[in-house]
């Protein structure tokens, strides 16, 4: 296991060594952890995630020494940081572009995993804790949004706490208890904050934690989908495997000098990138008397919240109606006691639809394509890991589900119409059946021979 070696140290390290495995870890995580050579561009962002989660702990404390969670003070405490707390302009734009680009950079990493198949056995855990990790940030970014007390702040939280209300029966109540209030108030703005600064965070420290321990017992996998621990020198060390440091940690020094020409340029020159990463109206003091005509959520929920807003009463038809179809196949496909079983529960879930609220099955669409995720291990058959031995119109399908959750992304930003509305729910549709009909798709076609060696070509 990494982290095991046996070492001779002397000296002070020798004195250190005996009492901490320092050497011995070093050893296991750094120079003696073999990574595959042929790393590329997408493992660069593993790497700037941790940057970027050390940054916003950072400028976060840094925030957290002049901001108010107080609803009467909360506002003027963020303006009192842009304009009267030495370099605390600096501070706020490194924190709100760091969010942004803390999504960006994980969706990244995600892509990467799905393209070179990362999730699959023996990496399951590093994915699942990846997921994990996801859901937190998500958490985290929707806590931290309402603490400047702005019109989107408030009304984006009020928003998405309403939407627990569509539960059935316990609803109403849990989304009392969630504000601690029958509005988004100041006691929401308390526990949010809490959540923001301590809970979520240390969650998140934990997570990242596991996925690295989990990512170093197995190793990493790479853009081949080889297996490099199955070829190995006389020593046991991989053939295609060179130690981490030093060649990985000079190579992502060009990852991070490459990400921060990007996020300075933005904290400097952009940093409300349009909107997109802070939102114009959240410059306007929280007003719980006024609505604003338009409420959208920040680009990175977006491709989610419009599977939310997909979910009409016309849309739970489509769902039911699929429900009962896929009832059939499984009654044609199953055998034994699955033949009946499986189909029953397809039908009530069928009646379900029509039965329940569509709201509440929109707040169900956008949980489940998140909870989808978990599963991957469990609904990707294909023999082979990477996207690169797969039949080529995988590719295709590969590239219409990224496409496809741009525009669901985008869709998200706008204000809803008759034709969004429709695309939005043929969005919703292909994002779903890309994880629900896997197990099917990744079998299918003709794969290409996978070599016994990663492709590596020196620069
Ligand atoms: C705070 C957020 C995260 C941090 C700091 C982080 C960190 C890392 C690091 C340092 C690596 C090894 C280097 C690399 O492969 O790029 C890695 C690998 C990996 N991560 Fe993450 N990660 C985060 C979020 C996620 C998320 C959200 C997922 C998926 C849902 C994920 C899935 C994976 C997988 C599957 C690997 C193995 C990749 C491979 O071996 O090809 N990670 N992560």
């Amino acid at each position: 296991m990494a982290g095991e070696k046996s070492v001779e140290t002397t000296g002070v390290l020798g004195w250190v060594d005996k009492r901490f495995p320092l050497t011995a870890n070093i050893k296991g995580h750094l120079t003696e952890y073999y990574a595959p050579k042929n790393f590329n561009f997408w493992y660069f962002f593993g790497s700037l995630a941790m940057l970027v989660l050390v940054l916003q702990i950072v400028t976060g404390i840094f925030l957290v020494m002049h901001y108010k969670p107080d609803a009467e003070l909360a506002f003027q405490s963020v303006e009192h940081i842009m304009r009267e707390v030495p370099g605390g302009w600096f501070m706020r734009y490194m924190h709100s572009t760091g969010a942004s680009m803390f999504f960006v950079v994980v969706y990244l990493h995600m892509v990467r995993a799905l393209l070179y198949g990362s999730y699959r056995k023996p990496r399951e855990l590093v994915w699942i804790f990846g997921v994990g990790i996801f859901l937190c940030l998500m958490a985290e970014a929707f806590f931290g949004y309402l603490l400047p007390w702005g019109q989107m702040s408030y009304w984006g939280a009020q928003v998405i706490v309403n939407l627990f209300s569509a539960i059935p029966f316990i609803g109403p109540e849990l989304a009392i208890w969630i504000r601690g209030d029958y509005v988004v108030s100041d006691a929401t703005l308390n526990r949010f904050f809490a959540f923001h600064v301590i809970a979520i965070p240390l969650v998140l420290l934990g997570l990242v934690a596991a996925h690295i321990i989990a990512l170093h017992e197995v190793g990493s996998n790479n853009p081949d989908g080889i297996e490099i621990k199955s070829k190995k020198d006389k020593y046991g060390r991989p053939l295609d495997g060179i130690p981490f440091h030093p060649y990985y940690t000079v190579h992502d020094i060009l990852g991070v000098a490459g990400f921060f020409i990007v996020f300075m340029a933005i904290v400097f020159f952009a940093p409300e990138m349009g909107g997109y990463f802070l939102e114009y109206n959240n410059f306007i003091p929280a007003d719980p008397l006024k609505t604003p005509p338009h409420i959208a959520p920040v680009w990175y929920f977006t491709p989610f919240y419009s599977m939310l807003r997909a979910t009409t009463d016309d849309f739970t038809w489509v769902l039911a109606g699929s429900s009962l179809i896929a009832a059939l196949v499984m009654f044609v496909k199953c055998k034994g006691l699955a033949k009946v079983i499986v189909p029953v529960i397809l039908i009530a879930v069928a009646v379900l639809f029509r039965l329940i609220d569509a709201k509440f099955w929109g707040v169900v669409a956008m949980g489940g394509a998140v909870v989808l995720l978990f599963f991957l291990p469990w609904l990707d058959y294909s023999p082979v890991r990477s996207i690169r031995y797969r039949p080529n119109w995988h590719k295709w399908l590969y590239g219409i589900f990224f496409v496809n959750f741009l525009i669901l992304g985008y869709l998200g930003t706008q204000a809803p119409t008759d034709v969004f509305n429709l695309m939005s729910q043929i969005g919703t549709i292909i994002y779903l059946a890309f994880f629900l009909l896997m197990p099917v798709w990744s079998r299918m076609g003709t794969f290409k021979p996978v070599p016994d060696r990663v492709t590596f070509h020196a620069h």
